[in-house]
């Protein structure tokens, strides 16, 4: 039977029991934080088993995505080093919630599984909590009580986590061994003997105190390893070994050339199905809106993800490489799961990213890790134990998760210190409090029994009863000051009471109130009445960013994609800040198509409607933005921007119409965190301003520029002086070094002279030390080519014209030239002769005298 025949015939059987087919629920648990993955078919289906919520059916059934890589249902260890074991699995479940029991749970299963199936009944054991005689006393109907087991509740009580829906189960394992010797290996932790399926009887809910709550109704939870049954339908023993592994390892043999073996201890092997289990684990959850990042669960992926690369090392891969898989899993599950389909770019560049910037300290890591492990050897430790403050190094300048570093050490047969690791963390943990701390000033503000009502939604100005008045805290009954929240900045403005104007600097809420923290100090003046007035320029300011904010916020998903949401943002009279998850840089073109699509929202004169509606009606807004995690009380504030565009929870003040915007600018885009990038951006006056600092700056600069132009000439001559004058200092040693015909001086010299025009200042310089009886040829070398000039003193100018002279040498160099008596320049092309023709000059001249 092919996978997906398996799948189909489970939910067909239990539709045939009346049970109403429901899709699995995303991979990320949305508003449970007690979980960071779904890691059972029941959790959605938490608030039926508590009775906080109902569904419209008492029988269901599905398949459900789960992920086990963290707290108490974590599988990853076990990955790739057994057969039956996944971080990322799909759970076949059926459900009663306060309609069937035990009696049914345990006569459907028995009739799925031996007349449906026909798996044979020899191979079947339940197992059953300890004092569930009950249970126990239904499969005696079915299995002999050879086959019937009483286990402890680290088996058979299921729990979904710290809290929560719990209670007694029976499971039904399945017997692998040829000679069907397995009662002994139940719940041994070995692939001779696996659980397949459990039977869960949800009675209790699990207090944070550890109190068992029975539970209002009683329901059955069941679930089913739909791998494992795969494995079995196909008579397979590793789950490996089906149709739903089998394409993926196919193409990983494809990639590395390297064969995929059946054999646990075949490293090669066990690396391929790490991989195969990771990448699909890491597919689900992004495609699920989930990204690799550096806390909770983007943690969980991170380490994830780095386990596989550094797998995919071993398999020979410096590349990435478990981008390459993730069309094989949507081709293969996409019919079943279409967000696998529809997110396909995304994971791939998601998951390549990621790759990408682990690959680039990986190798520097193992290479860091070898050394570890070499001075430990050298230290001549008896056992060998990475020390905390070695892990806590990996981790922090390579990226390498603490189980990844312990992955590694356990290949070698090395400990790690684990306690001295989570020590360093802590360390720093509590080194960056302190340095956020010093960062933002605290304001000791007191916890005040009043209660402030907030009016500046509809006004910037109040009057109103003063509450409380201490030092530079001031309570009013009304108040048009808004205190920072939500990202947008407090308001500022002024107090007037007393007959004296107080600057409000800061506010603050302090349970129901709202503190106005002043310049000054107040008497008390409580009773009094108090005038308090918003700066209104700075409140136009801070209105126009937020709403631009909105619009942003929905461009950028817009764009880059539906895996925006707002990470962080400020709101400020002068700029906005707005920090989103995004794995790569966004380049400039979509960084333009944002800016134009909020600009276009600006002038297309749309009214911004708020709306106070009660919490349940504004959850089922289509396409409304709330915050996961955030608490939301019964009524909620909805702001709305041209009708579907638009629309989030904000407690924020907004522009009336958008066009008070007036224009939005894009100032700056940085990486403020791993996958986190951020955007600041002004809007309104902010945009103007921001112009005319471009235009000073510009103004600035050309004026520096043109001042550096006027410098560097200066220079230049400056330069060219000294230049000239360093070399006529030249003439006077090049006179000492003549030699003489007769009482004739005669220089010839190499010169280092940077021009023909220097040269010639050169040769003149020459003539006029020389004064009488002197001839000079100085030589220079410029492109290769040999430049001569020839002097004579005027004496002898008749006698020795320099143009003649000149030629001679010029001709010795495959050259040529001429000029005056007394001064004259040539060229010649054969350097290497240019030595002999200044040491022969004598010669020339004496013979030409003769
Ligand atoms: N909740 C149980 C389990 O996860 C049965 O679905 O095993």
């Amino acid at each position: 039977m092919k996978s997906s025949e398996v799948r189909r015939s489970f939910i067909e059987f239990f539709k045939g029991k009346e049970h109403r087919e429901v899709p699995s629920a995303p991979v990320i648990p949305h508003g449970d934080p007690t979980l960071l993955f779904t890691n059972a078919g029941m959790n959605q289906f938490k608030d039926v088993f508590l009775a906080t919520g109902a569904r419209p059916y008492t029988r269901a059934v599905d398949t459900q995505k789960c992920i086990r890589a963290s707290g108490k249902h974590n599988d990853l260890e076990d990955v790739g080093r057994d057969t039956y074991h996944h971080t990322f699995f799909e759970m076949l479940g059926n459900w009663s919630f306060g309609d069937y029991y035990k009696e049914e749970a345990i006569a459907w299963a028995w009739e799925l599984l031996v007349d449906v199936w026909g798996l044979s009944v020899e191979r079947l054991h339940a197992t059953v909590f300890e004092t569930d005689d009950e249970s126990y006393e239904i499969w005696k109907k079915y299995l002999p009580e050879s086959r019937i087991h009483r286990c402890g509740a680290k088996d058979n009580f299921w729990e979904m986590g710290a809290t929560g829906p719990c209670g007694p189960c029976s499971e039904i394992h399945y017997d692998r061994t040829p000679d069907l010797s397995g009662a002994k290996l139940v719940n041994a932790g070995v692939q001779e003997v696996i659980e397949i399926w459990n039977l869960v009887f949800m009675q209790f809910n699990r207090m944070p105190d550890g109190e068992l709550k029975p539970l209002d109704k009683r329901h059955v939870d069941t679930g089913m390893g739909f791998e494992r049954i795969c494995a079995i339908l196909q008579n397979q023993t590793s789950n490996y070994d089906t149709d739903i592994f089998a394409p993926l390892l196919q193409r990983l043999s494809e990639l590395s050339g390297r064969v995929y073996k059946h054999d646990l201890d075949d490293p090669d092997s066990t690396a391929m199905r790490v991989i195969a289990d990771h990448i699909r684990t890491l597919s689900f959850a992004i495609a699920d809106g989930a990204l690799p990042g550096n806390t909770g669960r983007g943690y969980v992926l991170r380490r994830i993800l780095r386990r596989a690369a550094r797998y995919a090392r071993n398999l020979g891969f410096n590349e990435p490489l478990m981008f390459k898989l993730v069309g094989v899993l949507s081709d293969q599950m996409g019919e079943v799961f279409p967000e696998l389909v529809q997110q396909r770019e995304m994971i791939e560049r998601v998951v390549r990213s990621e790759e990408e910037s682990f690959l680039q300290t990986l190798e520097r890591g193992l290479e860091r890790f070898d050394e570890i492990v070499n001075n430990l050897r050298a230290a001549g430790a008896e056992e060998l134990v990475v020390p905390g403050a070695d892990a806590f190094q990996l981790y922090d300048t390579f990226g390498f998760p603490l189980d990844l570093t312990e992955l590694i050490a356990r290949e070698r047969g090395i400990g790690v210190d684990q306690a001295g690791f989570d020590e360093h963390m802590a360390q720093q943990k509590a080194r960056s409090r302190e340095a956020r701390k010093v960062h933002h000033q605290e304001v000791d503000v007191p916890v005040l029994d009043v209660k402030t009502a907030f009016v500046g939604y509809e006004r910037e100005s109040a009057e109103s009863e003063v509450l409380y008045a201490e030092e530079n805290r001031v309570v009013l009954a009304e108040t048009p000051f808004y205190a920072e929240s939500g990202g947008q900045v407090s308001d500022t403005g002024i107090i007037t009471m007393g007959g004296e104007e107080y600057n409000v600097v800061d506010v603050r809420k302090s349970g129901d109130a709202i503190v106005h923290i002043i310049d000054g100090e107040v008497e008390a003046l409580t009773g009094s009445t108090a005038l308090a007035r918003v700066d209104r320029a700075r409140r136009a300011g801070i209105r126009a960013n937020h709403s631009a904010t909105h619009l942003l916020h929905e461009a950028l998903r817009r764009v880059l994609g539906d895996h925006i949401k707002q990470e962080g943002s400020l709101v400020h009279p002068d700029y906005l800040r707005f920090d989103f998850p995004h794995f790569e840089k966004p380049n400039a073109a979509d960084l333009n198509r944002i800016e134009e699509m909020v600009n276009a929202k600006i002038r297309e004169f749309i009214p911004v409607v708020t709306r106070e509606l009660p919490i349940d009606e504004a959850r089922d807004i289509p396409g409304v933005r709330m915050f996961f995690g955030d608490k939301y009380g019964d009524s909620v504030r909805v702001v709305t921007i041209d009708d579907s565009y638009s629309i989030e929870f904000c407690g924020g003040t907004h522009v009336a119409n958008t066009s008070e915007i007036g224009l939005f600018k894009i100032t700056g885009e940085s990486s403020i965190a791993a996958g986190v990038r951020r955007l600041e951006a002004v809007s309104g006056v902010g945009v103007q301003q921001f112009i005319s600092g471009l235009e000073r700056s510009l103004t600035k600069e050309k004026s520096t520029v043109e001042e550096l132009q006027g410098k560097i000439r200066e220079m230049q001559k400056e330069i060219d002086k000294h230049r000239a004058a360093e070399l006529a200092g030249g003439v006077d040693d090049y006179i000492k070094q003549a030699k003489n015909h007769g009482d004739i001086r005669i220089v010839a010299q190499r010169v280092a002279a940077d021009s023909m025009d220097q040269l010639k200042n050169l040769g003149d310089e020459l003539r006029a030390a020389l004064a009488t009886r002197g001839i000079g040829l100085l030589a220079l070398e410029i492109d290769g080519k040999a430049q001569l000039v020839c002097v004579v003193t005027d004496d002898l100018k008749k006698q020795y014209p320099a143009g003649k002279l000149v030629g001679i040498a010029a001709k010795a160099l495959g050259g040529g030239g001429g000029g005056k008596p007394h001064m004259a320049t040539a060229g010649g092309k054969d350097l290497d002769k240019l030595d002999e023709v200044l040491a022969g000059f004598v010669d020339t001249v004496a013979g030409f005298g003769s």
